[in-house]
Formats: structure tokens, sequence, C-alpha cells
């Protein structure tokens, strides 16, 4: 019997691979030039660095953390989402302490037991930052303005800025306590989930994707009206600063964000062609997290992608990775002197950055055309007994046909210029 990948996973195959390659640069990218550092974390943690920070009544604390334990009995997790390391990080190595590492972005591989649809698998792979240190509102419309450009270097522009403030423990006693009174005489009509939700963490009623929820959320009290003055006059900035950056943004009182440890700023990219996996980034502030984690009373805020959504959105608007690394030179020879001629050549285009390929496994010059063809090399460059004889190349154009004879001492030569 063959075995399987495990579901909702995914292998990415090499003709596909260039598109992957494609996204993280252009995230490195524009993160460097924000002025972000890059920071990696291990792929598992202990799992109570999760519980305590997202939170043990999240769906992903709940229902959704890949949780081991090691030949010793501790507990691990496969990290859920990459806040949580890094604010750990950021506290174990006393980052605070260094000049510029406060702004870090990240790039890998995430893992929740999720129900594996279109956008959305168990393992998947996210991109994001974490600016951490300040609590101005000025940062978290730079935040936000990073995720923009990065949307739209990629060529997406179908998407929209949804922000939000969900305020601080302040705030929320009241909100909290509004929603438990607006819920409740609909508490029979609700999924058992949010029946939980209500006595436990009411906010994430709004978030439910159960139609009947959703429908009874429609009316609840916004936590718009629960701010108190600081949260308001920090979520009054935000926008301030989002209008002074030409970003638009729509305001989504129910945005809550699925994780425990947001304060103030929520935001979301939403992409209008995806369906119901549509959100292209998340994010937020997170002002008590680092000296929740062990850390001083420091603010922090940040956002993640996850790039599968990307990639779906890109392909389903044709939009362009970039060219796949096509070999540029394809080697052909005929007979073993003119083999040694090319095996000399091929190492110096190697040394020299130019990809090059050859098929000299295969004897007649026929069959080495066809591989030339079949792996889409620009140029071929041919020696047969001919050109040994008069120490020449042919070099031919794949596209055009058009071919040309070059002296072996200036082929190296010509094929740089192009
Ligand atoms: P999140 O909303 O859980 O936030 O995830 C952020 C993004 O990761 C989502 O918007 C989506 O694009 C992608 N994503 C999440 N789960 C999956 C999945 N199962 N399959 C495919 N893509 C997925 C966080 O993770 C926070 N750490 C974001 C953050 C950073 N907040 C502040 N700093």
């Amino acid at each position: 019997m063959s075995v399987k990948i495990p579901r909702g996973t995914f292998d990415i195959l090499p003709e596909d691979s260039y598109k992957w390659t494609f996204l993280k640069k252009s995230f490195e990218q524009i993160s460097r030039n924000f002025n972000y550092r890059e920071i990696t974390t291990p792929i598992f943690e202990n799992a109570g660095l999760f519980e305590r920070s997202v939170g043990d009544s999240s769906d992903i604390i709940e229902k959704e953390m890949y949780k081991f334990q090691d030949k010793k009995g501790r507990i691990f997790a496969l990290r859920p989402e990459g806040t949580a390391p890094i604010v750990r990080s950021y506290v174990e190595n006393n980052l605070n302490m260094a000049a510029n590492s406060s702004k870090l972005y990240y790039i890998g591989p995430m893992f929740r037991y999720d129900r594996p649809q279109k956008g959305r698998y168990r393992q998947f792979y996210q991109y994001g930052i974490e600016n951490i240190g300040s609590d101005d509102p000025y940062i978290d419309a730079e935040v936000i303005l990073l995720g923009k450009m990065f949307l739209e270097k990629l060529g997406l522009n179908n998407f929209e800025l949804q922000i939000n403030s969900i305020g601080c423990a302040n705030c929320s006693k009241d909100y909290d306590r509004a929603l438990q009174e607006y819920f409740l005489p609909h508490k029979q009509e609700l999924c058992s989930d949010c029946r939980k939700r209500l006595e436990i963490n009411p906010k994430r009623l709004l978030d439910c994707k159960v139609l009947s929820c959703k429908e009874i959320a429609k009316n609840a009290p916004s936590n718009l009206d629960f701010l108190d003055s600081d949260c308001r006059d920090h979520f009054d900035g935000v926008q301030k600063y989002l209008k002074m950056m030409d970003v638009s943004f729509v305001i989504n009182p129910k945005i809550v964000r699925g994780l425990d440890y947001y304060t103030k700023t929520a935001f979301e990219f939403i992409e209008n062609s995806l369906g119901a996996q549509n959100t292209l980034i998340g994010g937020g502030r997170y002002d008590g997290l680092v000296q929740q984690l062990g850390g001083k009373n420091i603010s922090g805020i940040g956002f993640a992608g996850g790039f599968e959504r990307l990639l779906l959105t890109m392909e389903n608007e044709k939009l362009s990775f970039g060219e796949q690394n096509n070999p540029k030179i394809f080697m052909v020879a005929r007979g073993e002197e003119a083999k040694i001629s090319g095996i000399n050549l091929l190492s110096k285009f190697r040394r020299e950055n130019i990809t090059s390929e050859t098929a000299f496994e295969k004897s007649s010059m026929k069959a080495q055309m066809k591989a030339a063809n079949r792996c889409n090399a620009r140029f071929c460059l041919i020696i047969g007994e001919e050109e040994m004889r008069n120490k020449t190349v042919v070099f031919k154009n794949m596209e055009s046909g058009n071919q040309e004879i070059v002296s072996v001492e200036a082929i190296f030569e010509r094929v740089s210029k192009i």
C-alpha cells in the first residue's frame, strides 16, 4: 500500500516552487524597505506558550493545536502562529536592548488542525511582521501600510482594508456585559460553541461563521460605543495617519480576531474574490503580551498572512510570478572530444551563475536536441565533428531558430552579453 501525504498538507512541486520563491522574495524586499529584520524561531515550542498567550478559549487552543509529548514527558506544540514565539524570543534574548531589533519579519510553516478547504490547510506558510516597543498610532498605520504595499506590489487590487478597535481590558468589562445582555435572550438559537462563548468570551460570538449566529450578531452592540478615552484617541490617531498615508479603509466593528492577546487596533485585508477563506492578512495590536510572557510592559503590533491565499488569488487574476529558472544554455555535443570541450564550457557557465543543462548521457544529437526543447532552454550550443575541427560552436536561439557560428574562444563572452 502506498503512503499518502497527511490530509490538509500539500507538496510544493518543482514546477510551482518559483511562485513560492517569488512571494518570499517580494515579502522580504518590502519588509527590508521598511527596515524590518528577519527572525526565525523553532517550529515547535512549549505548548504553554500558546495556551497563555493565544488564549484557552480560542479555537486554536481548544481544537486546532498539534500537541505532543516528548520522551521526557514535556508537552510541546507545533506552532499554530508566529507572534507568541517571536515575543518569547524577544523577551528571552533581551532584544529590546539591541539597537534596531524591535522590527521583525518572519516566513515559515504554521500548523493548525483546521477543517481543510480551499485556502485553509493544516500546514500553511505564513509571512508576517512584528513591531515591538511603541504604542504610537503612527506605528499601527505604518504596519498596515506595509501590508498594503506588499499586496499592491504583487499586483493585487481587489482587496479591502477593514479596521476596528477592540479596546483594552478596561473597555471590555462593560462591552462584554452588554454583549451578554444582548445575546442571552437568543441563547437557545446559538450554536453550541457560541453558547459556551457567551460565558467565557462573548466577543467571540461576533466572529462565529455559523449563519444563524451571524444573523443574530448583526444587531449586537458595537464595541466602538464602549471604548474608553485612551482607546478612542488611539483609534482616531490610527485613522488620521492612514488618511495621511492615503490608505483607504472601512471600519468594521465586527472584527474581533480569534486570538486573545489583541488590544486596541485590529485589522484585516479582505480579498473579494476568495470565497469563505477571504482574509489575506490579519493583525493587530497586543499591548499586554510582552509583559504576559515575562517581559517589560511594552506594546506591540503586527500582522500575518498565508502565502496559499495569495497564490490562489494571483492565479485567479492571472498575475505574474516572475520567470521560472529555465536553463539559459543547453549544451549538445557529438563524440567524446566534443563532450570534453562541452564539459569545460558548462563548468565555466555554472561558475558564473548561468543556468546550464546538458543531456550528454544521450548519444544521438537528435535526442539531445529533444531534451533541450523539453526543458525550455533559451539557447543551444552545439559542438559536432566539424565544429571540433574548426574550434567553433553553433550558437542557436531556440525560440527563433536562428543560429550563428562562434569561435570557442568567443562563446563565453557572447553568452554573457545576453
Ligand atoms: P490569524 O488571523 O490567525 O493571525 O492568521 C493570519 C493569516 O494567516 C490569516 O489571515 C490567513 O491568511 C492565514 N491563515 C491562518 N490560518 C490558516 C490556515 N489554516 N490555512 C491557510 N492560511 C491560514 C495570526 O496568526 C496572528 N499571529 C497575526 C498577527 C501577527 N497578529 C499580530 N501579529
